[in-house]
């Protein structure tokens, strides 16, 4: 059976350290703050932004929940945020997604300031990423590459095989694959043969978003690392992209649905505010 990665207790870890750092910037008088932005009452972003709330509160890092009506226009939340771009006490930004249908999402994010751009989305930060010198990475790649190197295997020479191209996790995770100096293929909906793909590869992160996508058909490499970062429901049951019964025999090392990528998100983001802090106090 392959090695499980066990994402609570990696991110347990990192909260340690967290915590501590953020202990340490306090004894310094400088009180690490993260702002939250959400519009409107989606129950699984609300949930989110309790989670972010709650993991800060624990780790000494202040919290600050913004909730905008969903009805408030684009000018006035833009304004929100430039607020809160102009307030020195806020460290970092988040604006919770998806924004409802009549914000146009992309101006959103380019208001946030670069450097308070704690998911790492803003276009700068994103060409900082593609060209290897970003502070502010996004938090799920960053949690991804972190449950790799807890493995202490080689990155570099390896296949690395990403499923799914998004802007949050599969292009940023394929950016960080290949600063790594692994061999990169991002497959996706229309790749031709995924199977092929999957038998070669020695790194697979699948973030398709599809519940059980890789199942009994596919074949893998003995010593393949596997991470899944899917988020999917079946059957009201919350599973993965991988069929984790029927690879995890398959494989050298796999990441569980929950309990693999799901617990480094929100570690991640608590990283990138220490990470937002320190630089503005110029530490
Ligand atoms: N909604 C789902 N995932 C994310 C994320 O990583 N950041 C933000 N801001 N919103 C999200």
């Amino acid at each position: 059976m392959g090695k499980i990665i066990d994402g609570r207790q990696i991110a347990t870890e990192l909260r340690g350290r967290i915590r501590e750092e953020a202990i340490q910037l306090r004894s310094l008088g400088i009180i690490p703050t993260l702002a939250v932005v959400i519009v409107g009452d989606n129950k699984a972003s609300l949930s989110y932004v309790n989670s972010k709330h709650k993991a800060c509160l624990e780790n000494e890092i202040h919290s600050v929940k913004v909730e905008l009506a969903k009805e408030i226009s684009q000018e006035e939340l833009e304004k929100s945020i430039d607020a809160l771009n102009k307030d020195n006490s806020v460290n970092g930004i988040l604006v919770q997604l998806p924004l409802p249908k009549h914000i146009n999402e992309d101006r959103i994010l380019e208001k946030i300031y670069v450097e308070k751009d704690v998911d790492g989305f803003h276009p700068i930060n994103v060409g900082r990423l593609s060209v290897g010198n970003a502070d502010l990475i996004p938090c799920t790649p960053l949690g991804i590459m972190d449950l790799i190197k807890s493995t202490n295997e080689e990155i570099s020479g390896k296949k690395a095989l990403v499923i799914g191209r998004s802007n949050i996790v599969g292009k940023p995770v394929a950016n960080l694959l290949l600063a790594e100096n692994a061999t990169v293929t991002i497959a996706h909906s229309r790749t031709d043969n995924l199977h092929k793909e999957v038998k070669e590869a020695d790194i697979i992160v699948s973030c398709a978003g599809v519940a059980h996508l890789l199942d009994e058909t596919y074949d893998f490499k003995e010593t393949a690392l596997v991470i899944d970062v899917g988020n999917n429901y079946k059957d009201d049951k919350l599973v993965g992209d991988i069929d984790f019964d029927l690879v995890k025999d398959k494989v050298s090392y796999i990441s569980p649905v929950p309990g693999g990528v799901g617990p480094m998100t929100i570690t991640e983001l608590m990283h990138n505010t220490i990470v937002a802090c320190k630089k503005q106090n110029n530490l």
